[in-house]
């Protein structure tokens, strides 16, 4: 059962949309409507434009136009749909994940598109806005970037002037504003193509890419990486930790160990992603959702952040444990119907894959993305099905 709106848990991953991010979301059209003036043409098209987008970013992402960013139709269907859902996404991970930034950090956000990020870390992050930032969003298509600047300056009025935020067309411009302190990339990686990056070499393509990225970066610093909740985007993540682990990045989150992974997505495995419900997204976007015909029941993403050095700009907390016979466990799926009245729902801990089981209830209960610490026992039984370690009781 998922919990009662308004109802977030501490240790949430995915807290309920602060009222500083639903008012920003709320006032998106508005702001929309001011960067991006439609013509009726284009206005009356709006809704056909995001359901063809929608088909190229899901189904049919061989034919997704490289430029679609550049075309007014797929841009102006991205900035109403896209835009506001990725706000809405990466906000209420970036309030679970709830870390601090040093003041005077770079940025590099690669593939920023409108500025997604920048705009979700603006109302998420209220006690940040009097420290001063570089932030610089990479993307191929100009139009965008454009629209995102004019998006900020109205989201953030004078008070944003604190951050000095920049835009590249190359992604190749990075290194002028090299060492930087913190990575981001939002729903990118997956519209590389790896075949192109990773010819005639032995490394993997994310292996490459983050050779790429840790040239760019101090000793001292941080990636986050935030793609679709879909099988193949999360073994891309995988495949990514796999080689950050192997050039001595440490997984801040959601990994709750560096073993490998539990949840790899291989053939019908499951894999590492998170749904939640978005209950508190503003009217207008769950009634233009609904006008396109592609409401949401769920959100879902995969994520990966990567820390590393002794000064990392990103600081985490993590609970402690008291010893060996404790661990951590990340709540991965959402809640499911066992035999016997019993419910479960898998997790992720040093051991691998658990089921933490318990008798049916009304109450909500942990949900994806929580932290939760358990009691390791000698005596655990194994799920049969998945080969899961059974962990009684979460309650
Ligand atoms: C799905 S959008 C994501 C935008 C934004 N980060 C978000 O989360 O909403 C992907 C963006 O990556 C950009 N992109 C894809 N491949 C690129 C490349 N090789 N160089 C620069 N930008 C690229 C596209 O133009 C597009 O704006």
């Amino acid at each position: 059962m998922s919990p009662a709106p308004g109802k977030s848990r501490p240790g949430d991953l995915f807290p309920d949309a602060s009222d500083e991010l639903v008012a920003g979301l709320a006032k998106m059209p508005d702001l929309l409507s001011k960067a991006l003036p439609l013509r009726d043409k284009h206005r009356r098209a709006l809704a056909s434009g995001v359901r063809r987008l929608s088909t190229f970013l899901t189904v049919e992402r061989d034919n997704l136009p490289p430029d679609y960013m550049n075309r007014p139709e797929y841009l102006s269907a991205y900035l109403h749909y896209f835009f506001p859902w990725n706000i809405y996404r990466q906000g209420r991970l970036l309030q679970g994940l709830d870390f601090s930034l040093k003041p005077d950090s770079t940025i590099l956000d690669f593939g920023s598109g409108p500025l997604t990020f920048l705009q979700a870390l603006w109302l998420t992050r209220p006690h940040m806005r009097k420290n001063s930032y570089k932030y610089i969003g990479f993307d191929r298509s100009d139009p965008g970037l454009k629209v995102g600047r004019k998006i900020f300056e109205g989201l953030a009025g004078t008070e944003g002037k604190s951050w000095k935020v920049h835009t590249e067309r190359q992604l190749g411009d990075a290194r002028k504003s090299a060492p930087a302190d913190f990575i981001v990339a939002g729903n990118f990686i997956n519209e590389l193509n790896p075949a192109r990056s990773a010819k005639d070499t032995e490394q993997t393509s994310e292996e490459i890419l983050l050779q790429r990225w840790d040239a760019l970066l101090k000793e001292d610093a941080a990636i986050l990486v935030v793609e679709p909740g879909t099988r193949s985007s999360s073994k891309q993540l995988v495949r990514l930790r796999e080689a950050a682990l192997g050039k001595g990045w440490q997984v801040a989150s959601p990994c709750t160990h560096a073993s490998e992974c539990a949840m790899p997505g291989s053939r019908s495995g499951s894999w590492c992603h998170f749904n939640f419900q978005p209950y508190d997204i503003p009217e207008w976007l769950f009634k233009f959702s609904r006008k396109v015909k592609l409401p949401k029941e769920r959100a879902s993403l995969s994520f990966l952040l990567l820390v590393r050095g002794k000064d990392c700009p990103v600081k985490i907390i993590t609970p402690p444990t008291r010893d060996n016979s404790e661990g951590l466990v990340r709540v991965i799926s959402e809640t499911f119907d066992l035999p016997d009245f019993k419910q479960g729902r898998y997790g992720c801990g040093q051991k691998g894959l658990v089921l933490l089981q318990n008798d049916k209830t009304p109450h909500p209960g942990p949900q994806p993305g929580e932290l939760l610490t358990v009691k390791w026992s000698a005596k655990s039984e194994k799920d049969p099905k998945s080969g899961a370690i059974i962990i009684p009781s979460t309650q």
